[in-house]
């Protein structure tokens, strides 16, 4: 071992709480305004962070601020509306930086493929994959200007496995999201920007009518590993761990949040 390397091992250790700080950064939330988004902006707030946190329904977003405090603001709006995504890096530069970008924001399909419009597999399409490309596109020069930039792409087991359900437009952008992420990673890296995904299975959310149907829950119990559902808050330390210092010297990596359902 080189010997730079034998002093870097014998060095002290961080505090741990410095590796999970985010003091002095600021994140912005797609899809915040409930499950998954609302939860991160709580995760990233506590952690720190200034959060500007957006999604259509102002009143949620208006809730989560009052829950928050101070470090938080609000822009609401359709973000398949190709003006938004330009309102909230305007709104980053005000502030003069963006570090932590989570995609979030995302929709299902609500019928089998073969009962489709285009329309709805559009709308699937620009709300998960399309805005995701936008947002990276227009933050860019705020994240490339970052020195400690993290993009995180919510992505989904189903867009590394098949589901039984009827989301071929959902699992097909999963997907998708999953080989962007890599992508920008191998784009951005030397850059320094990290660019990682989290694949959550089933977690208790409005878009999962929050696992009250008896089969979706027998399911779950019986596919996971650990014989169960997540709560919500098990999403904090997956979604922080990639936020923060922790997880320096990973990029392109889609860190699983299943509960063991893809390793059986
Ligand atoms: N829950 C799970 O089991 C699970 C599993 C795997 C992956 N995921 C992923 O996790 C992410 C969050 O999902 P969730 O479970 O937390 O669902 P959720 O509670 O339904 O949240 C979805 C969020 O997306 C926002 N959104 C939807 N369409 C939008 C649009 N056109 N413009 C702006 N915002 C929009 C919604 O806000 P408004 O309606 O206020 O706009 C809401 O804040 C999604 O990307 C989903 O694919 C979830």
């Amino acid at each position: 071992m080189a010997e730079h390397a034998v002093a870097a091992a014998r060095g002290p250790a961080p505090e741990q709480s410095e590796l999970w700080r985010l003091d002095g950064r600021v994140a912005l939330v797609t899809g915040a305004s409930s499950g998954l988004g609302a939860r991160s902006v709580h995760v990233l707030h506590a952690a720190g962070a200034y959060v500007v946190a957006t999604a259509r329904r102002a009143d949620r977003l208006a809730q989560l601020a009052t829950e928050c405090g101070e470090r938080i603001e609000t822009l609401a709006g359709d973000i398949t509306d190709a003006r938004h995504p330009h309102r909230l890096t305007e709104r980053c530069q005000a502030l003069g930086k963006l570090d932590v970008l989570v995609n979030n924001a995302g929709v299902c399909d609500d019928r089998p493929i073969e009962q489709q419009s285009l329309d709805d597999r559009l709308r699937v399409i620009d709300v998960n994959l399309t805005s995701v490309l936008d947002m990276c596109r227009l933050a860019a020069p705020l994240l490339l200007a970052s020195p400690a930039a993290s993009v995180i792409n919510v992505a989904s087991i189903y867009g590394i496995v098949a589901s039984r359900g009827p989301m071929a437009a959902y699992n097909a952008t999963e997907g998708a999201l999953i080989s962007f992420t890599r992508q920008l990673a191998a784009q951005w890296g030397e850059r320094g920007v990290r660019v990682n995904a989290l694949a959550p299975g089933y977690f208790p959310t409005e878009l999962t009518g929050f696992l009250t149907d008896p089969d979706l829950d027998r399911s779950i119990r019986e596919r996971t590993l650990l014989g169960r559902a997540p709560t919500l808050q098990e999403i904090d330390g997956p979604l922080l761990f990639l936020a923060s210092t922790a997880s320096s010297y990973m990029t392109g990596q889609v860190l699983v949040i299943d509960g063991g359902w893809t390793a059986a």
